[in-house]
């Protein structure tokens, strides 16, 4: 049944593609005087949440920054059990993706990870491919100057173009991002007001939304709040109010 926060949620309006910077898992076992680990842990139940409630309200692109490029720089007990907790997901989750119609999709320098992990990522990622109701997206080994310096690189190598024929449409294929729509709203927890090298060029036109909730005590209802505040905001691309009232071309 639909709650009473769900249902003041405008379909017609709904963020085609949400990025979550998922942050605060350290605090949260702080707190509980438990280990960083714990926290990560708890994490994965938040992931799922919002991955399930994403497919209940209709919203088709999900996109979670899961480990960034400068992670591989934490205590290797940390890395080593995040990649454990990632490879624990994928193996279970699999069916429950297909089940849902979601397709895995992954962004980041997706070489750098352990093979083992490599692995069941791609065997996710093949296994979902024919899902059609929506996209989860993970971030892994993932940064966004590296991957506009990877975007760069491939463009220079294979992309056949001269540099005066540059532009945004042409550059902006050879991103990671390149199948999926431009990120509507970009939620981060635990009040962090920052981008920490996340979706550089994507984020240019992006809504901002940050909570204050540590990433393991955010659930549907933290989603719901999150779009509803996006539901609110009037989106100008640069032009002015008056432009976008008279829908003017954006
Ligand atoms: C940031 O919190 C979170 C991470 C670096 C990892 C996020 C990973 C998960 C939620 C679990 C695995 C994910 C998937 C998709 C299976 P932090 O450690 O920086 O928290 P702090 O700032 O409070 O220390």
């Amino acid at each position: 049944m639909k709650g009473k926060l769900e249902s003041l949620v405008d379909k017609n309006n709904l963020p085609a593609h949400i990025v979550i910077i998922m942050d605060g898992n350290g605090r949260w076992a702080k707190q509980k005087d438990l280990d960083r680990i714990s926290g990560h842990r708890e994490g994965m139940k938040s992931v799922r949440a919002v991955v399930n409630g994403a497919k209940e309200l209709g919203v088709k692109n999900i996109t979670l920054y899961a480990f960034s490029a400068q992670n591989w720089k934490r205590p290797k007990v940390e890395v080593d059990a995040l990649m454990e907790l990632l490879k624990h997901f994928l193996e279970k989750e699999t069916e429950k993706l297909i089940e849902n119609g979601i397709r895995l999709n992954a962004i980041g320098r997706l070489w750098e990870l352990p093979q083992e992990v490599y692995k069941v990522l791609v065997n996710t990622i093949e296994k979902t491919s024919k899902c059609k109701e929506g996209t989860l997206t993970l971030a892994l080994s993932y940064g966004g100057r590296e991957e506009i310096i990877d975007a760069f690189k491939e463009m220079m190598s294979h992309g056949n173009i001269a540099g005066e024929d540059i532009n945004q449409t042409n550059f902006s294929k050879f991103l990671y991002t390149s199948d999926l729509p431009e990120p509507d709203l970009l939620i981060r927890t635990s009040g962090e007001m920052r981008l920490s090298n996340f979706m550089l060029w994507q984020l240019a036109y992006t809504e901002i939304y940050v909570t204050k909730t540590l990433w393991p005590n955010f659930r549907k209802r933290h989603l719901i709040k999150a779009i509803l505040n996006y539901q609110k905001r009037e989106r100008r691309f640069g032009l002015t109010g008056e432009q976008v009232k008279k829908r003017e071309v954006i």
